[in-house]
């Protein structure tokens, strides 16, 4: 067992998305060197680099958790969090793409006036972007605060979305 399944919580034993990250670790050859690389592919999946994810990304390349926020937070590429009180990340990945990822990206920007990689005016959302959650059966996918919903609709997620703005504004 390597270190990274020790700290395996409830969320990453069940989170595909720490599966496919585990998969490049060990690309890798959990390598400390690839620390950049490994981030990279850690923000492609989760959209950005939450808590969790960074002190993961430590314990399976043995690295204190200190060098590896030293570095995700030095690189301006990478995000450590989304700013808005909610997060939505919307999968660009090919499966999500062919099923149009684009238009409810496109949908969001028009209805909601969200652009990917920005938050709200109002601080209330942030929209972000991912390449593969590891859902691609139920694409296209869409992280609504962390939890992963398949099969949405430009309809569906800015519904979801409006339902924020609501709960915010009241
Ligand atoms: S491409 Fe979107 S979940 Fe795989």
């Amino acid at each position: 067992m390597n270190s990274a399944s020790a700290v395996k919580t409830k969320n990453t034993a069940t989170d595909k998305r720490f599966k496919m990250l585990d998969a490049t670790i060990k690309r890798y050859q959990y390598q400390q060197d690839a620390l950049i690389e490994i981030l990279h592919k850690a923000q492609e999946l989760f959209g950005y680099l939450e808590n969790d994810v960074l002190v993961y990304v430590a314990h399976s390349l043995k690295l204190p958790p200190s060098r590896v926020y030293g570095v995700a937070t030095f690189y301006h590429l990478f995000s450590l969090a989304p700013s808005g009180v909610h997060t939505c990340v919307v999968c660009t990945g090919t499966a999500c793409y062919v099923k149009g990822a684009q238009a409810i990206l496109t949908n969001l920007e028009k209805s909601a006036h969200i652009h990917a990689g920005e938050t709200s005016a109002d601080g209330q959302i942030s929209l972000l972007t991912a390449r593969c959650l590891g859902a691609c059966g139920i694409a296209p996918a869409v992280v609504f605060d962390g939890t992963v919903l398949g099969n949405q609709t430009p309809e569906s997620v800015l519904d979801r979305i409006k339902g924020w703005l609501q709960d915010g504004s009241s």
